[in-house]
């Protein structure tokens, strides 16, 4: 089960993500991304707060203690999770200071080379744990482990292409096509190491949760191998473009792959449908409940691909406005409730099994709580689409000050589960665990047991 094997730092990983998730969405309301100039340092800065330092870094932790589960072995090289969690963050902070430089703010250009170093070592830490926990002949035959490897090595292709735009906008070496190196880069992120990572890591949780038999055959095997063919394709035409081939041939490949990639979000949603079918589990919680709105999204977001691959532009824009906010952040957040519930179970009533009463898991959370900041996100996706399409400025700050609220709600309710407040006195321990250290030292409480 997910969290039998805790990670001792997976806690903080997401505490990490979610103080840059804030970062992210406070900048946004003050007015720091402005949909209307998207290349300005600024602009770049909060959207890469928000892809690197809450959605990599969230899924950078799951990874870490979700394979020991996909692998049914223990992580390789535990030790590593701390130093990589130290250069994500620090890389990410650097990444979002230098993009200033582009500003005007000079004095930030050696913090902008400086980001794509760190990141790039806190990515290899986690991809040397991941694959070494991974690569073993008992569980490569598994569709959902070769889906996680397949991400690692779009996340390779990710970090060169943002790598070399780093390099090329802060005037070093020759400078490729950034108008052909973009797509790649955003399709390598958003689908092949975001996208595919959250496939591989919901076959297993998705099954868990809704208490569905592991389904496999086929269908699995048809998405892996579309997923490898798109991952190849994208790679390919990112060594052609950093060797100097032609960049509208890259341009081209890129938005040729669009169709496919609508093909391929079709196939999961399909087999995800099969295995909500075949659940076992009659009554949801609000982890399952909303990860049906992610999905809904993930929909919207591969058919508003097609006007993207089209006509370009604010299509394309609001397509991964509703890839990165609607789908890939609804289903963290949603599952992120979940998972900090568990781990926390795990940690505190796990080993008081068979010496005294344990409340339910779902004890620990408020399902009234979760769905009320849940439903406060997607409607700021939804109002962020409609702002983006509409070109409507009024309608993004509120769509950015209800992505506040949601984040905010979710962050208050993630400390309620830490804190166990929502357990009545009587089922309390007398310690609880820390807010985000789980296996150092467990932190008095400030009330008494009554
Ligand atoms: C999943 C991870 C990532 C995603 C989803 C992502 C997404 C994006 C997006 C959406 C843009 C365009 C933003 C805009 O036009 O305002 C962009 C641009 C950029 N990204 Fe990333 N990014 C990721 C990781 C990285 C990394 C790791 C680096 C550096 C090591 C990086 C460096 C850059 C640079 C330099 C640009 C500017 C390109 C230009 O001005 O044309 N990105 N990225």
């Amino acid at each position: 089960m997910a969290g039998k094997h805790l990670s001792r730092w997976t806690l903080v990983w997401f505490g990490s993500a979610m103080a840059m998730l804030l970062a992210g969405c406070a900048l946004g309301l003050l007015g720091a991304a402005d949909p209307q100039g998207w290349s300005q340092g600024s602009n770049l800065a909060v959207v890469h707060l928000f892809v690197l330092g809450w959605l990599c870094q969230v899924m950078l932790g799951a990874l870490i203690q979700f394979v020991p589960v996909l692998a049914a072995r223990p992580l390789a090289f535990p030790g590593l999770a701390l130093p990589a969690l130290v250069a994500t963050s620090t890389g990410t902070l650097a990444l979002a200071l230098g993009f200033l430089a582009l500003d005007g703010h000079q004095a930030l250009q050696p913090l902008f080379l400086l980001a794509p170093v760190l990141i790039g070592l806190g990515f290899a830490l986690v991809a040397v744990m991941v694959t070494a926990t991974l690569w073993h002949r008992d569980s490569l035959h598994l569709a959902e482990v070769r889906m996680v490897l397949l991400a690692l090595a779009a996340l390779v292709g990710l970090w060169l292409s943002g790598g070399r735009m780093v390099l090329a906008l802060a005037g070093l070496g020759p400078a490729p096509d950034l108008s052909a190196m973009l797509p790649l880069h955003l399709l390598l992120g958003i689908a092949g190491w975001l996208g595919l990572a959250a496939c591989g890591v919901t076959y297993k949780l998705f099954a868990m949760f809704l208490l569905a038999p592991e389904q496999g055959g086929r269908l699995r095997g048809a998405i892996f191998w579309t997923a490898a063919g798109l991952v190849a394709l994208l790679l390919a035409a990112l060594l052609w473009l950093l060797a100097g081939g032609s960049a509208g041939r890259a341009t081209a490949l890129a938005l040729a792959l669009l169709p496919l990639l609508a093909l391929l979000a079709l196939l999961y949603l399909t087999e995800i449908a099969q295995l909500w079918k075949a659940r076992r589990r009659p009554a949801l919680e609000p982890n399952m409940l909303w990860s049906r709105a992610a999905l809904a999204f993930l929909a919207l977001a591969a058919a508003l691909a097609i006007p993207g691959w089209l006509w370009g532009g604010t299509w394309a824009e609001t397509a991964v406005f509703v890839a990165l906010v609607g789908w890939l952040s609804t289903l963290t957040l949603a599952q992120l409730l979940k998972i900090v519930g568990f781990l926390t179970w795990i940690q505190v009533f796990a080993p008081r099994i068979g010496h005294q009463p344990v409340p339910m898991v779902q004890k620990l959370g408020s399902t009234r709580a979760a769905s009320a900041c849940l439903a406060l996100w997607c409607a700021g996706t939804l109002a962020g689409a409609l702002s983006l399409l509409g070109a409507s400025p009024a309608g993004y700050r509120l769509a950015m000050a209800l992505l506040s609220l949601g984040a905010l709600g979710v962050g208050r309710e993630l400390i309620a589960v830490r804190q166990l407040a929502h357990l009545p006195p009587a089922e309390r321990p007398g310690q609880l665990p820390h807010l985000m250290l789980p296996l150092l030292h467990p932190r008095p409480r400030a009330e008494t047991r009554s």
